[in-house]
């Protein structure tokens, strides 16, 4: 028998432990046909873990991650704990989970099924065949630059500041997973920065250029994270693979999201050098619709099917997933977030029930 695979399992908030459930499901039932076995270590972050034991990242939770083969996390926040001070945030323990595991490479897949054109707010003609690849840098920027804070001036008045900080090193590295992963795609790679006005952009803009020569197969473009706003509504068709900053690509994954119909579809990995890499949908915990088994648990079993290809080396179990996905979505059953004419409302659970029923020899 295969040595089982030891997946940390971080359910978090929200929406979370119901999508969680049917990721689960999905990949105990095709564990057998792979020859695969895994082993699930539950462990608390964001809200959950704030409010079972005061803090967003147990200590506990960062060594259980450690210690495993992936991490599957499905979402963290919700109101209640919007009012903390921001340590005690949510959003702080899933910050420290990236910083804490090094996951300094952020891959957001958006890619089109075919079955959900109708379901995108944008023109069919427009985004048919979109298949794009948003590499986002994930422990750097604005989001850990040092000096943050909200301070007082000598005048007395409030001050907030954060930083946008880049060292060329870690540049480097994130442009090294874009290229490397442009190459295994279409060969295309549009950098994007704000070089108009930032020296970090301009930083980023010149190391990338650099790199470039390293990679004569790929190539290298660059645009101002404005315009790539707007080219990805516009013509979202040009993209094949993009590389950008944290703020710029938490920002752009968005819309990349919506390409696609619904943010209820799109998964993510986040890499480090060495390491578990950590895997979650790029949509947050939903609390609106949490509990009530209207979620799309989608994002959550392709962020399943993301670890077995890129954390744990599985690709044809990944692949299974996926074709199980395309079927169901081909015999018309969708999620609320997805529902168009003639097609079946099905909730989170049953979503899982017909993926297994799929998958089932
Ligand atoms: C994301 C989310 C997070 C981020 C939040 C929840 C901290 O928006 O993963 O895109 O900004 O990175
Ligand atoms: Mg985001």
């Amino acid at each position: 028998m295969a040595t089982p695979y030891r997946i940390a399992v971080l359910a978090g908030d929200g929406i979370g432990p119901e999508i969680t459930a049917v990721a689960l499901e999905v990949l105990r039932a095709i564990a057998p046909r792979f020859n695969l076995e895994f082993e699930f270590v539950p462990a608390l972050v964001g809200g959950a873990a704030i409010d079972a034991v005061g803090e967003p990242l147990p200590a506990a939770t960062l060594k259980t991650c450690r210690q495993s083969d992936a991490v599957l996390l499905a979402a963290i926040g919700g109101t209640q704990w919007d009012n903390l001070p921001r340590h005690l945030r949510p959003e702080t323990g899933l910050l420290a989970l990236r910083a804490g595991l090094g996951l300094f490479a952020n891959l957001r897949p958006a890619k089109i099924f075919p079955q959900l054109i109708h379901a995108s707010s944008l023109k069919p003609e427009v985004i048919a065949g979109v298949d794009l690849m948003v590499v986002r840098e994930l422990t750097g920027g604005i989001y850990f630059g040092q000096p943050r804070g909200i301070f007082t001036t000598e005048t007395g008045e409030q001050r907030g500041v954060n930083t946008m900080a880049y060292t060329a090193g870690e540049i480097d590295r994130i442009g090294r997973v874009a290229f490397e992963i442009a190459r295994k795609r279409q060969g295309k790679l549009c950098s994007v920065d704000k070089a108009n006005v930032l020296e970090v952009s301009q930083l980023w803009r010149d190391r990338l250029s650099a790199l470039s020569i390293e990679y004569p197969d790929v190539a290298l473009t660059h645009l101002y994270v404005d315009n790539a706003a707007m080219q990805l509504v516009r013509a979202p068709k040009q993209f094949d693979t993009i590389v950008t900053a944290n703020l710029f690509g938490d920002i752009l994954s968005d819309i990349a999201a919506m390409l696609t119909g619904s943010i209820g579809m799109l998964p993510s990995a986040s890499l480090g050098e060495s390491g578990p890499g950590l895997f979650e949908p790029v949509h947050g915990s939903a609390p609106d619709i949490a509990g009530q088994d209207k979620a799309n648990p989608l994002a959550m079993v392709l962020s399943a099917a993301m670890m077995l290809r890129y954390g744990l080396n599985q690709p044809a179990a990944a692949q299974a997933i996926e074709e199980a996905i395309t079927a169901v979505l081909d015999r018309g059953y969708r999620t609320a977030d997805l529902m168009a004419e003639g097609c079946t409302l099905v909730g989170c659970r049953e979503m899982g029930d017909l993926l297994i029923k799929e998958l089932s020899p």
